[in-house]
């Protein structure tokens, strides 16, 4: 097993910078994600580590060894794409060791190392099935047996879910990570889906235009995100302008410029006398029951929408000319529009980002 660096690397197709001067580390059985809309540049950076492309500028390592020069096909690496792509005319046996067959393993090889995986991925007793009669989760596991026979030391997924319907994308990739984890292998996953990588990553890194915006773990960048766009893009935020006063102890003062409310935060990338936008989870506002006494991160102001969703419900409180989005638990208090209501905000998770260029 081995750790994966990129150097500063760059690739240009004609005038889009596909990869735009990235540099990360993924740690030896890491699992790290690259997330960002279409277009941003991840396929592109699987298919550099992988060697089908070859970038403009800068460095590929698999551990010490620098890979610029080495082949796809000397590199020790696996790349699975959507659904996994099982050969649907193959049985079981035959998926998982059509590869082994490629690098020419002996038989008693390749039979060893098949079962091997199977009993490793927990699909023993499937070898002489086809695809088709295979459950969705069985599928990815023999896809990931077929991936992991070869014994790379580096997989690498690009977007292996994103063909599945939503209920068992949604079950799969709890399992996909626990497989993956269980392996112990260096993994490096693609996927446009913020709550796939919140689910599966050890950490993750957001890429825009070509370019990384943020590194972290899921709680790091979920919690402190550096920008508009990864607050936008990663969960519900409500996002309101101001401007950044004095720093203290218990962090700064922000003043939003629509209704003159001074806030505490704890976090800010901008430094006072600057302006810049606050981020308000949903889950950082919370209403004031009777008795409760404010404090200076209360607002007041009025139920504009209330929808039941089952478990919750989805609030927006209008407080002079903003809007907060919030969500209480169904159970919690009767909620109704029009109902005046106060409103906390969570003075130390709350984190203001710079103006978009
Ligand atoms: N072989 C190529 N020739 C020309 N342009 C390319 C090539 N491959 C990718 N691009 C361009 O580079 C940019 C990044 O493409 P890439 O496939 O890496 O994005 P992506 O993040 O994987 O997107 P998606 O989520 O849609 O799969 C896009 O603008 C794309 O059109
Ligand atoms: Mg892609």
């Amino acid at each position: 097993m081995v750790s994966v660096r990129l150097e500063n690397v760059t690739k240009v197709f004609g005038k889009t910078r596909a990869v735009d001067n990235v540099s990360f580390t993924v740690e030896d059985k890491e699992f790290f994600t690259l997330l960002g809309p279409s277009g941003c540049g991840k396929t592109t950076t699987l298919r550099i580590i992988a060697g089908l492309v070859e970038p403009d500028e800068g460095n590929v390592y698999y551990g010490d060894r620098l890979m610029n020069n080495v082949p796809p096909e000397k590199r020790n690496v696996t790349m699975v794409f959507q659904n996994f792509a099982l050969f649907p005319h193959m049985t079981v046996y035959d998926n998982i060791a059509f590869g082994l067959r490629m690098r020419g393993w002996s038989k008693s090889d390749i039979d060893r190392r098949v079962r091997e995986v199977a009993e490793l991925l927990r699909i023993r007793g499937l070898e002489n099935k086809y695809p088709h009669q295979l459950s969705g989760g069985q599928q990815q596991r023999v896809g990931l047996a077929r991936a992991l026979a070869p014994q790379p030391e580096i997989i690498l997924f690009d977007e292996p879910l994103s063909n599945l319907d939503a209920i068992l994308r949604e079950q799969i990739r709890f399992e996909l990570r626990d497989l993956v984890k269980r392996v112990g292998i260096t993994s490096i996953y693609v996927t446009h889906d913020q709550a796939e990588a919140l689910v599966v990553s050890d950490r993750m890194a957001i890429m825009r235009s070509g370019r990384i915006i943020q590194m972290g773990t899921p709680k790091e960048v979920y919690e402190r995100p550096n920008s508009v766009f990864v607050a936008k893009f990663l969960g519900i935020a409500t996002i309101l302008e101001g401007r950044v006063e004095e720093k203290s102890d218990e962090g700064y003062r922000f003043t939003l410029a629509e209704t003159g409310h001074t806030l505490r935060v704890a976090h800010s990338f901008v430094e006072p006398g600057g302006r810049g936008f606050v981020v308000i989870r949903p889950e950082y506002v919370t209403l004031l029951r009777k008795g409760e006494e404010p404090d200076e991160n209360t607002l007041e102001g009025r139920v504009a929408k209330a929808t039941f969703l089952g478990s919750t419900i989805d609030m927006n409180i209008r407080i002079d000319g903003i809007v907060l989005r919030t969500f209480v638990k169904a159970t919690e208090m009767e909620i109704r529009e029009g109902m005046e209501v106060r409103v906390r905000l969570s003075p130390e998770k709350l984190v203001v980002v710079p103006p978009e260029d």
